[in-house]
């Protein structure tokens, strides 16, 4: 088939050049975007007397008329089309005739490439915030329903002091409100126009170029026709608040699996998340999970991709960057259906509370309450922990813990200790007196809670 190009050379290429060439198969995706930037674009040449009023408005009518047979599917993509925007314009022209013709006036696919680019993406991020906006609401209603529940907290793996499940899962709910706030910082930045900036060096026309940004819900326009075309930071940022946000969810996914584990028991996924093994009979497996933290690296993947896509490239356009879509498509699906799945299986997530009071009243967690007790009582910190130390180091030896070994043998290693130290490093009085901001007890995790709900009814 002879090309919209055709001219300089007829125009026909070799078939498999022709298949490699294409990028239909994935920038399909981007129609109504395109068809939308060119309404826009037929209205601002008739503004501006490029084409007339009259064939501005037959080829708005005609790209809508385009618009809605895709959406109905009234007209299929033809797959053998060079792109998205080649073949929104063949029918076009087939449609109107000679006047379908004119839509390119001033006007390069590499400025509409990067227009249809940038408008998609926005709109796959308002996506992907609602998604992240209900996973939080659910992470922050289980974060209140076990908001007193006693877990041990861990550094290095090894149990560290006694917290709450709330206080944890309310680490999340910050780490998935940062993200939030990433993609919003990223989308500000987006939102700037680059139609107009044509092949690379602007145009003759005088065309209007804020009309159009505005028409299109831009705050501005790119400012150097150059960078305009050549930009794609705009989907590196994302690619990167993306994989940011993978990486919270894979960090997740590494507790619940843990947490599942016969090991920990302290927590139960609901049967919908999990699956069983096709031989071992008892298994209940994370898969969900897993998969979230195996997809963690492929998105990685998608970001390095494009990086490196992107890194010795000249200006201005190059076809290089046809390469950008596939990966930040895919991390976007991949990020969508993590999060999807997610609200599901954090819902349904129940906790194993008496399990996890075992555990944290195992490895004596409570070691910095006492060295505390003795601060209070006069001691300075470094000889307080030692004498705990050395309480910790007895117990394990004579197998007390803290909380039942005898107030004679604290005796012998500070008289400061009386018989109120039990209350004073009991696991509850341990989570509940770490009132600091941010801390583990009840009031701070419910401060916390409300933040985090107070954040997103302003978004
Ligand atoms: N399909 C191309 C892309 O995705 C559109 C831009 C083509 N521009 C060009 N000068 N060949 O990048």
């Amino acid at each position: 088939m002879a090309k919209m190009w055709a001219g300089r050379t007829d125009g026909s290429t070799n078939k498999q050049a022709d298949d490699f060439n294409s990028s239909i198969s994935f920038d399909k995706r981007m129609y109504k975007e395109d068809i939308t930037g060119s309404i826009a674009h037929a209205a601002m040449l008739g503004k501006q007397g490029i084409i007339t009023p009259a064939e501005a408005e037959e080829i708005i009518g005609g790209l809508g008329g385009i618009l809605d047979d895709l959406d109905s599917g009234a007209l299929e993509f033809n797959m053998e089309a060079e792109d998205v925007h080649m073949f929104v314009e063949e029918v076009l022209t087939e449609r109107l005739g000679d006047v379908g013709k004119k839509l390119h006036t001033a006007r390069s696919r590499n400025d509409q490439v990067a227009l249809d680019f940038r408008m998609h993406l926005r709109g796959e991020i308002d996506a992907i915030s609602e998604l992240l906006r209900s996973l939080i609401a659910a992470v922050v209603d289980k974060a209140e329903e076990y908001k007193a529940s006693i877990m041990p907290g861990y550094t290095h793996l090894q149990r560290a002091q006694p917290i709450t499940l709330g206080h944890h899962l309310m680490a999340y709910a910050m780490m998935l409100t940062r993200d939030l706030g990433r993609l919003s910082d990223c989308r500000a930045r987006m939102n700037y126009s680059p139609i107009g900036c044509c092949a690379l060096a602007g145009t003759t026309y005088d065309t209007d170029r804020y009309f159009e940004a505005s028409e299109l819900g831009f705050d501005g326009i790119c400012q150097n026709s150059l960078d305009g075309v050549s930009d794609r930071d705009f989907a590196l940022e994302l690619l990167s608040s993306i994989s940011v946000a993978m990486m919270h969810l894979s960090r997740f996914s590494e507790e619940i699996i843990l947490w599942s584990s016969w090991e920990f028991k302290f927590i139960e996924l609901s049967d919908d998340f999990t699956t069983g093994s096709s031989i071992m009979p008892q298994k209940k497996n994370p898969d969900m999970a897993e998969l979230v933290r195996g997809k963690c690296g492929r998105v990685y993947g998608d970001m390095m991709a494009l990086f490196t896509t992107l890194k010795a490239l000249p200006l201005a356009y190059n076809k290089d960057m046809q390469e950008d879509k596939e990966s930040v498509f895919d991390a976007i699906d991949t990020l969508k259906s993590c999060l999807e799945i997610y609200v599901g299986m954090i819902s349904s997530m129940k906790a194993n509370e008496a399990n996890m009071l075992a555990a944290a009243r195992g490895g004596f967690i409570n070691a910095t309450d006492l060295a505390d007790y003795l601060v209070k009582r006069g001691l300075p910190f470094r000889s307080a922990y030692k004498i705990s130390g050395g309480i910790v180091a007895d117990c394990i030896r004579s197998g007390y813990a803290l909380d039942d070994y005898p107030l004679s043998k604290y005796k012998e290693f500070s008289e400061l200790i009386e018989e109120d130290v039990y209350g004073e490093i009991s696991l509850e009085t341990c989570v509940n007196k770490r009132i600091s901001e941010g801390g583990t007890s009840v009031a701070s995790v419910e401060k916390q809670i409300k933040l985090v709900r107070n954040q997103l009814n302003c978004k």
